[in-house]
């Protein structure tokens, strides 16, 4: 099979096996030359750098050479030669050529350079043949495998918490629904609501804000456990930060407590950063180049130094002695909005910082109560350009202190029964966070907007794709 034999460019371009007949298909990202000689860029996505094919003209068919224009999928085989050129080692001198695919120049839409990444989220199903969004996909990639290594190699179990639920994790509200009833005639109670006992599941049920709640069921049993999904918000938030659908990383640790917590926050988090910085170097130097010139320079900057750990009513007081005009006028109680956050990081402390102990007025109900009845130990982790990155708790393990919450804050018990069950029945003390995948590949990458960090985004109005 032609698949089989064909070499990766990205192998390739470190090899020296020069003078060895050699295939790689690909797509074409220029050609260029004259009657004589051609000089083809081609990529197959291995790796951001083209490699050159040399194609010396009168040997070829013209029709087919003309069918080998940007956009089109070909297959080459040549051998591999030293590059006399610039800006490469090895080129490969084509022996014949094969078309996949033409792409009518006149019609394809990544014909020239230089397009918007506006312009280009327009035409998301072409997008990943783009460098930008290539380089972005494969640091996505790595970044996912580097979570899973870590935890792995930290003894923790990956536990798949499910998408259809019946539970607001977060008390947030902001669910989609899912249902089968049909919503021109669905059944009505006497009372004139709908009747979800008729609907799939026999109850009403969502889209899943947090895969938390089932993974606390999990540490109670095996210690160290995290989910790595999908999760999914109908916040009308239309900001370069939010996303309707997104991925999260959510550890839960048995006899972890909220310093604990931060520990494995911040190790964790260097260590993904560290994990980029070493296996993603020529996609982070790519996007250096195009998008942001700090870029390496910021993601080693937070390597450095230990996060800076302080309390919410230490923030407000920053905040308030800053003497800056915020559009959020800063009082305790608030919840902080992300320029309080922006302004923490990059203006005052110049390094992440993990806040902890907000007002639990301001958090969802499982938190744990401190003493002070007022505050929850609550964490939130901000970093430079992002704001908040991660968001987390040590959890109420009391259960007649849950209650008490759940009560006060009218959720019904029938919802979370089985939650409750698990304070009554070999209680122990945890905590967890959950890291927002795309923030993370929004640091790492220093794209700005979440939209260019997620092969498709779902943000309100646009599930085009
Ligand atoms: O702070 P959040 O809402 O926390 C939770 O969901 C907890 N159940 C986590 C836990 O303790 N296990 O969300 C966690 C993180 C945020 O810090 C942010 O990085 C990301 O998820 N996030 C979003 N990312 C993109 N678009 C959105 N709409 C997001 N909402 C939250
Ligand atoms: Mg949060």
């Amino acid at each position: 099979m032609e698949a089989l034999r064909r070499q990766r460019i990205k192998d390739l371009l470190l090899s020296d096996s020069f003078g060895s007949k050699v295939t790689v298909n690909g797509w074409v990202r220029t050609k260029r030359g004259n009657k004589n000689i051609a000089f083809i860029a081609l990529n197959d996505g291995s790796v951001i750098h083209n490699i050159q094919v040399v194609v010396n003209v009168p040997e070829f068919d013209e029709e087919l050479l003309k069918l080998v224009t940007t956009g089109s999928c070909i297959s080459v085989t040549g051998t591999l030669e030293q590059s006399q050129g610039q800006g490469q080692s090895v080129e490969i001198h084509a022996g014949s050529i094969s078309i996949y695919g033409s792409a009518d120049t006149e019609a394809y839409p990544l014909q020239k350079k230089g397009h918007t990444l506006e312009f280009i989220r327009e035409i998301a199903h072409l997008r990943p043949r783009t460098n930008t969004f290539g380089a972005v996909l494969r640091i996505r990639h790595a970044m996912a495998f580097a979570i899973h290594k870590y935890f792995n190699d930290h003894g923790f179990y990956y536990i798949h918490a499910p998408i259809i639920t019946g539970s607001d994790a977060e008390g947030a509200g902001e669910m989609f629904r899912v249902t089968v009833l049909d919503p021109l005639a669905p059944p009505l109670n006497e009372d004139g609501t709908i009747n979800y006992k008729e609907d799939f599941f026999g109850k009403e049920t969502k889209l899943t804000v947090s895969g938390q709640l089932e993974a606390e069921l999990a540490a109670l049993a095996l210690g160290l456990v995290y989910t790595f999904g999908p999760t999914f918000r109908a916040e009308n938030s239309n900001t370069p930060r939010h996303l309707a659908e997104f991925w999260m990383i959510e550890p839960e640790m048995a006899f972890y407590d909220i310093h604990d917590d931060m520990d494995l926050a911040e190790d964790m988090l260097k260590y993904l950063i560290r994990y980029a910085l070493e296996n993603c170097s020529d996609d982070l130097e790519f996007l250096q180049k195009m998008y942001d010139n700090e870029l390496i320079n910021r993601l080693n900057s937070v390597l450095v130094d230990h996060f800076i750990r302080l309390d919410y009513t230490e923030a407000i007081n920053i905040l308030s002695a800053s003497g800056t005009n915020f559009e959020f006028p800063v009082k305790w109680g608030i919840d902080l909005q992300s320029e309080h956050e922006r302004y923490l990081v990059e203006k005052h402390f110049k390094q992440p910082v993990m806040i902890s102990n907000y007002p639990k007025e301001i958090k969802a109900f499982y938190m744990k109560m401190n003493d002070d009845g007022r505050t929850v130990r609550a964490l939130d982790v901000l970093f430079p350009r992002i704001g908040e990155i991660i968001g987390g708790s040590q959890r109420e393990d009391n259960y007649d202190k849950l209650l008490a919450r759940i009560n006060e804050l009218n959720i019904p018990e029938k919802d979370v029964w089985w939650y409750l069950d698990t304070r009554k029945f070999g209680s122990a003390p945890h905590s967890g966070f959950g890291l927002g995948f795309e923030r993370l590949i929004l640091f790492v990458t220093g794209m700005s907007n979440i939209r260019d960090v997620i092969p498709f985004p779902r943000t309100p109005k646009n599930a085009e794709f």
